[in-house]
């Protein structure tokens, strides 16, 4: 008999998406152009050329696409709401129709028992807004109030779990640091800013989601890196604690009531010429607004490694690594490192795996089937990784792969594929991958065989 594992009693199974990378219908009923929307359409910002125009037409098939979550066993989707589909220009006219269909896809989901995980913000912020300064003004986040109240208003009686933001850390240094991301800014002040306007956005919202949403569970879903010193030496240890306090500490201390780590501000101010004179009273209280969970993202860790040059490190890997198609090293046991530090390090009460995969190429194969064993290992060791968080005490209480089905994957287009449901986009039919398959069983027995 191969040793099989089984996860504990009211542990959720879920899939994961995202508005703007499944939904298409970008200028349909009334919504309202996004950030993301001009920054595809900008020649040269997508590796393929591509848009998220159409993307999976989950907004034309949502039915579909529910039905086969239902065929999966899904227990929870987490999926994100287009703020302009709901508010066209950012904050002020509502478009009805945006809502609707949110309330009939949150519908679709309790009429076939599936509990919906509703994410705010997964990056694609009203153009509107940005042509007003974006993330880096404050008015931004109030804007975010705005919309928070309104979703959570209209929503709240039937939705109880609700993620303000996905991965700030992307959403601002992608966005406005580096540009990789819309829209596309590279200047460190504003991507600074933007961090903080995304946090304190997030702290006003929390009690305006209770408010509207009775017993409501409320967090927020952060992309957690690993870092590893490449070697003993004292300047790679230092290089890995600068890599940890930009990706990891500079969400997690704030969020968490103890303010900006004082060696990142540092580090702002001596490498980029950050200047923190933007954050008011009151804000951190704010921001450390107590929540109920904490959503983890996690796909790879990264090796750091010093060079002495006082500028964001050099990461290396080892050479006998695996890696996905992103170019991310496998390396499960970074996640088990990673949720006990969570508990230990900041007591957190509750954590899901918010998002959890791998990009491999596939094709389908003559008879029509998608063998993706490499997938499927990812997800096995992951959640094997898992499993042993929660045996060591970590208040794991759910998993959400990425995802559902293949899809727009930002700047990589079509390019890269993440889905259990494989999309063939030229006539949008879905393909459940083996690692699909081999998901369904694991939901079914609530845990699976290790060989
Ligand atoms: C995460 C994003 C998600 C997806 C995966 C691969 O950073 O939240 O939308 O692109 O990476």
């Amino acid at each position: 008999m191969p040793e099989t594992i089984t996860f504990p009693q009211g542990f959720l199974w879920g899939a994961a998406t995202s508005s703007y990378q499944i939904e298409g219908a970008w200028n349909k009923d009334g919504k309202g152009e996004s950030i993301w929307d001009r920054f595809s359409h900008t020649p040269g910002k997508i590796v393929d050329g591509s848009t998220g125009d159409v993307a999976c037409d989950h907004y034309h098939r949502w039915e579909e696409d529910l039905d086969l979550m239902q065929a999966l066993g899904l227990q929870a989707y987490r999926f994100s709401i287009a703020w302009p589909r709901i508010l066209p220009a950012g904050r002020g006219r509502v478009n009805q129709a945006g809502l609707d269909f949110y309330d009939r896809l949150v519908d679709g989901l309790l009429a076939r028992d599936i509990r919906p995980f509703v994410t705010l913000y997964h990056w694609d912020l009203p153009q509107a807004l940005q042509d007003e300064g974006g993330w880096p003004a404050r008015s931004t986040a109030e804007a975010f109030a705005e919309y928070a109240h309104m979703v959570s208003a209209r929503l709240g009686d039937r939705v109880k779990h609700w993620i303000t933001h996905n991965e700030p850390w992307v959403a601002a240094f992608l966005g406005y640091g580096m540009g990789m991301h819309a829209p596309g800014i590279q200047d460190f002040q504003q991507a600074v800013m933007a961090a903080h306007h995304l946090l304190l956005s997030h702290g006003w919202a929390v009690p305006l989601i209770r408010g509207n949403s009775p017993g409501a569970r409320v967090g927020i879903t952060l992309s957690l890196n690993d870092v590893i010193p490449a070697s003993p030496s004292p300047q790679d240890h230092a290089a890995a604690r600068e890599l940890d306090g930009f990706t990891n500490r500079w969400f997690l201390d704030p969020l968490y009531g103890r303010g900006y780590p004082a060696d990142v501000v540092q580090w702002f101010g001596r490498v980029h010429g950050v200047q923190m004179d933007f954050v008011q009273e009151g804000d951190m209280d704010a921001i450390a607004a107590p929540t109920d969970f904490l959503g983890h993202n996690y796909y790879t860790r990264t090796v750091a490694r010093g060079s002495g040059q006082g500028n964001l490190p050099p990461v290396v890997t080892t050479d006998d690594s695996e890696f996905t198609e992103m170019g991310w090293e496998v390396a499960p046991h970074s996640l088990f490192r990673m949720l006990n530090r969570l508990h230990f390090e900041y007591q957190i009460p509750s954590i899901y795996i918010t998002e959890n995969g791998a990009a491999f190429p596939d094709v389908v194969d003559e008879d029509g089937h998608v063998r993706d064993p490499r997938r499927l290992a990812y997800l096995k060791a992951h959640l094997r990784a898992a499993h042993e968080a929660i045996q060591c005490g970590v208040p794991l209480h759910g998993y959400f792969v990425w995802s559902l089905m293949d899809n727009f994957e930002w700047s990589f287009g079509y390019t890269r594929r993440f889905g259990i449901v494989y999309v063939d986009f030229a006539t949008q039919r879905r393909i459940l991958k083996e690692s699909g398959a081999w998901y369904r069983e694991l939901i079914a027995r609530h845990g699976f065989a290790l060989r």
